[in-house]
């Protein structure tokens, strides 16, 4: 059905390769808009997206612009040195965001991992060490994201996790309110949950979180990686909710399909 190349390379990944994902047996060419294209010429819709990536299609004209002009003066510095660029993309997503500071990462996953470390390091010295996620969430597979999750499929074979977890049923406020207390150090949530099926958090529980915020202090963390950069028609899905998260994390489309993720908050945290 593909041809012979790529089942050539199938078998070559098969060989070579640490069997995490289940790829679709085809190889792609070259993107170009919303298409995709194999090496014999076929042309196809590509419903993927980059998984959430590819906000503006593949091989945009101001993209490969971009890129090419910064590879050419220098790709990579460390962070020793001042990059303008770097301040460039930060007061962008200040002014839009209406957050004072930020962190970048290379990806979703290490911005949760920068966000459950703000998140300790603010509740060291105020006695809150508990996290709290809610069920069928995706926040990434490093070790802390994977201690926010309950879903098997992605925990299984990787405990211990990481202490002070807790999980509870997604768009239960009760559970909420018999969960929370003294302790709690931050409750983390995609306002619309993404691999978990585009499910929305509920305006009551968007409301119970903010209450019991008021109530005992804790911090709010939006993970905003898939439903950030504009994808549900505001910038950040949480834009649709009275909330007020004191951390966001975005990366997927921020950096035009290079990998990029950011932490945003307010000095306070
Ligand atoms: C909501 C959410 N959080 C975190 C991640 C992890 O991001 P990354 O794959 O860039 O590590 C994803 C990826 O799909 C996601 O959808």
């Amino acid at each position: 059905m593909f041809g012979k190349e790529p089942m050539e390379s199938l078998d070559r990944e098969a060989l070579y390769f640490f069997h995490t994902y289940e790829r679709i047996p085809l190889e792609i060419d070259r993107g170009e808009g919303v298409y995709l294209f194999a090496p014999d010429g076929k042309r196809y819709l590509d419903m993927f997206g980059g998984l959430a990536v590819n906000a503006l299609g593949y091989a945009h004209p101001k993209v490969l612009e971009a890129i090419g002009r910064q590879a050419r003066k220098y790709i990579h510095l460390s962070n020793y040195y001042l990059q303008e660029p770097q301040i460039q993309l930060a007061e962008l997503l200040v002014k839009h965001s209406g957050f004072s500071k930020v962190f970048f990462t290379n990806s979703g996953t290490e911005a949760i991992e920068g966000a459950i470390k703000i998140a300790r390091k603010w509740g060291s010295n105020r006695g809150k060490s508990e996290i709290i996620s809610f069920t069928n969430a995706f926040h990434g597979r490093t070790m802390g994201a994977l201690s926010m999750m309950d879903r098997p499929k992605y925990r299984d074979g990787y405990e211990p996790l990481l202490q002070n977890f807790r999980i509870i049923k997604f768009n239960d406020a009760q559970e909420l309110r018999k969960a929370v207390g003294a302790k709690t150090l931050a409750v983390v949530t995609e306002f619309v949950q993404g691999e978990g099926g585009i499910c929305p958090v509920s305006p009551e529980m968007s409301d119970e979180i903010d209450t019991l915020r008021k109530k005992f202090g804790f911090l709010l963390i939006a993970d905003e990686i898939q439903s950030g950069i504009g994808r549900t028609g505001k910038l950040f899905g949480f834009g649709h909710y009275r909330a007020s998260p004191d951390i966001v994390v975005v990366a997927k489309p921020l950096g035009g399909g290079l990998p990029l993720g950011a932490i945003l908050g307010n000095s306070a945290v």
